[in-house]
Order: C-alpha cells, then structure tokens, then sequence
C-alpha cells in the first residue's frame, strides 16, 4: 500500500509561538507530503517493497536495489523523521521527563542539563540541512548525535526517539538565520510522554 501523509494529532497553530502556524502548514502539506510522494514513486518499480515496513527498509538500505536505493533513503528518511518529528513535539506543556525517563537521561548523560546541552551542540553545529537526535543504542544507553538530509539513525542501528529537523525549511520564516532561538525554543513543545513511548 502507498505511504500516506500521518494525521498530526494537533492543529497548525497549536505550537506557537515555538513554531508558527505557517511554517507548520508549509512543513506538513509540502515538505513532508514530496517526501511521501518521492517514495511512493520510487517503490512502484519494485512493489513488493511495499509489503515490508518503512523501519525494515531504512535498517537494511543496502538490500534496496541500487537504481532506488537514494530515492528510499531520501524519500523514506523524510518520511520516517518527519513523522516522528510531528509524533515527539506538541502543544507547550508543563510535563518534562517521567521519572524513569530522567533516570535513563542521567544515567546516559550524568543529568538532563548534560543532555540538553550536548543535544543542543549537535544540532547547532550540523553544517547544512540534517537532524539533531537522540537515540537509544543496541545496550539501551541514550546517545545524541545528527545526521546530514534526511539520513535516518535507523540505518546505523540505532532507535531514534527524539529528533528536531534543522533544515531551515522548519525555521526559516519566524527564525531566519536563528538556528539557536529555534532550537532553544524546540525544548518547550518536546512532547516526554511520546519520546519514551519510543523506547524498546
Ligand atoms: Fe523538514
């Protein structure tokens, strides 16, 4: 079955003014939704791609046949961080991590600041268009990294559970040049709940 745009779970306004109502709009019905398309046309040359899940097709990219092999690992990163993206952030709450997430975070980083703080560089720093995460690794120890384009940590064994897209797509109109303000403004709609629903 073709890959279809994720409900979001809130309206386009509901997470300003972090991130504007606009930019939200343009982000899902565009950037997301060519993401989809692209994939989708990709996997009509080999349908029978479609029978495997999204996740088993960006763990185990170099069993994609060559001539759409790009294509999936563009269209199906997008696809993949995006949803999750939409899925981890909501409108400002006052919950941060439970107790059991705060506990993973320290253990991994010494304190939730430490996290913070690391996340925040390697997102800042992420030269051009990519992601900020964190991740759980194959021991179950939360690490943070970023990955160029639509790159998906799936593809390097790990479990995404919390990732802010840095493409100045999901900025540029209320930010600008601004990286930082967005990403010290992303701490303030990171829905905790959801990010360890993530965790397996
Ligand atoms: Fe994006």
């Amino acid at each position: 079955m073709a890959y279809e745009l994720p409900k979001l779970q809130y309206s386009f306004d509901a997470l300003e003014p972090y991130i504007d109502a606009k930019t939200m709009e343009i982000h899902y019905t565009k950037h997301h939704q060519t993401y989809i398309t692209n994939l989708n046309k990709a996997l009509e040359s080999y349908p029978e791609l479609f029978e495997k899940n999204l996740e088993e097709l960006l763990e185990n990219l170099d069993q994609i046949p060559e001539s759409i092999r790009a294509a999936v690992r563009n269209g199906g990163g997008g696809h993949f961080n995006h949803s999750l993206f939409w899925e981890t952030i909501g409108p400002k709450s006052s919950n941060g991590p439970t107790d059991s997430m705060n506990k993973l975070i320290s253990d991994s980083f010494g304190n939730f600041e430490n996290f913070k703080a690391d996340f925040t560089e390697k997102a800042t720093k992420q030269f051009g268009s990519g992601w900020g995460w964190l991740c759980q690794d194959n021991s179950g120890k939360l690490v943070t990294l970023s990955s160029p384009n639509q790159d998906t940590p799936l593809s390097s064994g790990l479990n995404p559970i919390l990732g802010i897209d840095v493409w100045e797509h999901a900025y540029y109109l209320n930010y600008q040049n601004r990286r930082p303000d967005y990403i010290s403004a992303f701490w303030e709609i990171v829905d905790w709940r959801s990010v360890e629903t993530k965790l397996k």
